[in-house]
């Protein structure tokens, strides 16, 4: 049994065996307590050994030399729990060592490690509350986008892993090849990409949107949910080199649409996170991140700010902060920075924003261009804390005027006859967003650092 549905279950006296790993053991006179918990939720399980009531010698054995980290079975009975803290607890009779943990080498003793040293342990790091806390709401989170997509109508799209384009045109991609690079550089040979696996360049993809589009303009809601790659620089506490990210696509949607969808699909996931990872949460609160929990309820009855870029940057140029705090300081054009960010969504609105109507010159070919001539229909939606958790827009469906920005961007347009086609035939006016899984993971958990909220994070010189 589950360690979650024995306590759930409640005592009884039932006669049962609760699988783990050993957490603590506390050595009393004649009482021995050992703390086992199997990762199945938050709690572990208590489970007292009264040696006055005369145990197997197997089992005083096997318990004098119990260690923190050791795998155990233990048959005993559940009973109400004389201690404070928890409900019932298991009187336990008899105890199987199944795996060792030397304590002399055993990583993780009782005391409170740093996230850093956790990160250098990333096999073991799944076993500390922190830990497993983040896995469980990880896990739920990824249950709810998919519940949320499947009651709105949209259909869960695989889009490739490896491509031959590039979607956000930042130029930040992985290379795939199964050519022998060194051996080419060796002998001085120039790569001939048309002798590669698939006969020209190919890379990891940094977003699944532009195949989401192809099957948006057939099956009018889809979404995208998979693994993206970008070989950015920036070593943040906010990117990676591999993440996870989410992307619907609607047809038959403008930019209110879509920002409507936003905002009721990151309060789904958090009223979500709020009602099936309360165990989890609390941990986070109380540990972690003060006050996440009164945030997340906060953000669920709060109403989205909206403004456009100029609107922010004028906001932003007239605080105070602009003539003291900032590091960049803004101006009409100029891509927002996090402390920008920060400052609309924590000292403007105290609590989510969405920018809308972004320069077309620091947003990608895709967008869907206004009539100023001067701006696109994108929408970034900013959260305290974090900044940027969704990127979006409305596409540009225009084929005249997408040509012509392509060109301009100096884009292959013959590249992407396919691309160009939906527009060509059928085509109607589409939006999608992404949000970054990881991202969101962070906000929920408090978690301060992107590393710590996905098991083996890659990020530059890290792998
Ligand atoms: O704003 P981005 O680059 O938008 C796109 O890729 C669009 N194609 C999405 C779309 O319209 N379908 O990325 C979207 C989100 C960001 O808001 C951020 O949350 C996350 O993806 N993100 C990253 N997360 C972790 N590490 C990185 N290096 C990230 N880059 C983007
Ligand atoms: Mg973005």
């Amino acid at each position: 049994m589950l360690v979650k549905d024995i306590l759930a279950a409640g005592a009884g006296e039932q006669e049962l065996v609760v699988s783990g790993w050993v957490r603590t053991k506390r050595d009393m006179k004649s009482l021995v307590f050992v703390e086992v918990n199997d990762g199945s939720c938050f709690a572990g399980i208590q489970c007292t050994f009264d040696k006055g009531r005369g145990l197997g010698s197997g089992t005083e054995r096997e318990l004098a030399r119990l260690t923190s980290g050791a795998s155990v079975e233990i048959r005993g009975r559940l009973v109400p729990s004389p201690a404070s803290g928890q409900k019932v607890e298991l009187a336990a009779e008899e105890l199987t060592l199944i795996g060792g943990a030397d304590a002399e080498t055993y990583p993780l003793q009782k005391k409170r490690h740093s996230l850093e040293f956790l990160r250098e342990i990333a096999h073991l790091r799944a076993r500390t509350n922190t830990f497993g806390s983040v896995a469980r709401v990880r896990s739920r989170l990824a249950l709810a986008v998919h519940r949320f997509f499947e009651e709105n109508g949209f259909f869960f799209i695989h889009t490739p892993v490896i491509t031959a384009n590039d979607a956000e045109g930042a130029g930040a991609m992985f290379q795939v090849t199964t050519l022998d690079i060194p051996e080419l550089a060796r002998t001085g040979t120039p790569p001939d990409w048309n002798r590669d696996f698939f006969g020209k360049r190919c890379y990891l993809t940094v977003s699944g949107q532009l195949e989401a589009e192809t099957y948006a303009c057939a099956l009018s809601r889809v979404y995208t949910f998979g693994p993206t790659f970008r070989a950015e620089n920036s070593n943040t506490t906010r990117h990676l080199a591999e993440f996870w990210m989410i992307e619907p696509e609607m047809a038959f949607t403008g930019l209110p649409g879509l920002a409507a969808l936003a905002e009721d699909f990151l309060k789904y996931l958090f009223r979500d996170a709020l009602e099936k990872s309360a165990d989890d949460l609390d941990f986070f609160d109380r540990r972690v991140q003060k006050g996440v929990i009164e945030n997340l309820q906060n953000v669920v009855k709060s109403k989205f700010t909206h403004i456009t870029y100029t609107d922010a940057v004028n906001e932003l140029q007239k605080s105070k902060a602009a003539k003291e705090a900032f590091e960049f300081k803004p101006y009409w054009g100029c891509d927002l920075q996090t402390e920008h960010e920060k400052y609309l969504t924590e000292k403007i609105a105290d609590g989510p924003v969405i920018v809308t109507d972004y320069p077309k010159e620091i947003k990608a070919f895709y967008m869907k261009q206004n009539d100023d001539d001067k701006t696109v229909r994108a929408m970034d939606v900013l959260v305290p804390r974090l900044g940027e958790i969704i990127g979006g827009s409305q596409r540009e469906d225009d084929l005249e005027k997408l040509g012509v920005r392509m060109k301009e961007l100096g884009m292959n347009t013959a590249d992407y006859t396919w691309y160009m086609d939906l527009r060509r035939y059928g085509g109607v006016p589409h939006s999608g967003f992404g949000l970054g899984f990881e991202r969101l993971v962070q906000y929920v958990t408090g978690m301060a650092n992107i590393r710590d909220v996905i098991p083996y994070p890659r990020s530059r010189q890290r792998v």
